[in-house]
């Protein structure tokens, strides 16, 4: 089943959204399988956003994802690592349509709430920076053939 990496990150968490969020993951579909809420360190920043290095606003995303806590997730479903995306919108949250995430609670793209894999690679990528394998839960909600044929 596939896997893919969420975040909810600094503003997020400071603005009250970590239960909206879960919600509507939740209410997808999608089975959660790894959460915790931590600091991030700025190796553990610069790891993940290796991709953006050479980037002009690598220094401002690496400031801002270690300037509060952090809720990292894993979440599982068919097809979820495209769908979560689906469900986050657009990058920049003034684009996003409505009904996203980015689309309902967001207005900057500097604060833009939540990150999500955008690849297979990425998701294991992520997942494997983030969270040992220890802490990631194997389980089948009993609902799962009322959501899944
Ligand atoms: P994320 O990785 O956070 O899920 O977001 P994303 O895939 O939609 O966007 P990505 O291209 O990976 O960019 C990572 C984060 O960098 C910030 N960004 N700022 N100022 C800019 O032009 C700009 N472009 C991207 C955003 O916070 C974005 O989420
Ligand atoms: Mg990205």
């Amino acid at each position: 089943m596939e896997r893919t990496f969420i975040a909810i990150k600094p503003d997020g968490v400071q603005r009250g959204l970590i239960g909206e969020i879960i919600r509507r993951f939740e209410t997808k579909g999608f089975t959660l399988v790894g959460l915790k809420l931590l600091n991030v360190s700025k190796e553990l920043a610069e790891a993940h956003y290796s991709v953006h290095k050479e980037r002009p606003f690598f220094p401002g995303l690496v400031e801002f994802i270690t300037s509060g806590p952090v809720v990292a997730m894993v979440w599982e479903g068919d097809g979820v690592i495209a769908g979560a995306r689906k469900l986050i919108g657009a990058t920049n949250p003034l684009n996003a349509e409505p009904g996203t995430i980015r689309g309902d609670l967001g207005a900057n793209i500097g604060r833009n709430i939540i990150h999500g894999s955008d690849a297979p690679e990425t998701a294991q990528y992520e997942i494997g920076l983030w969270f040992t394998e220890a802490e990631l839960v194997n389980w089948t909600p009993t609902l799962m053939p009322w959501v899944h044929e």
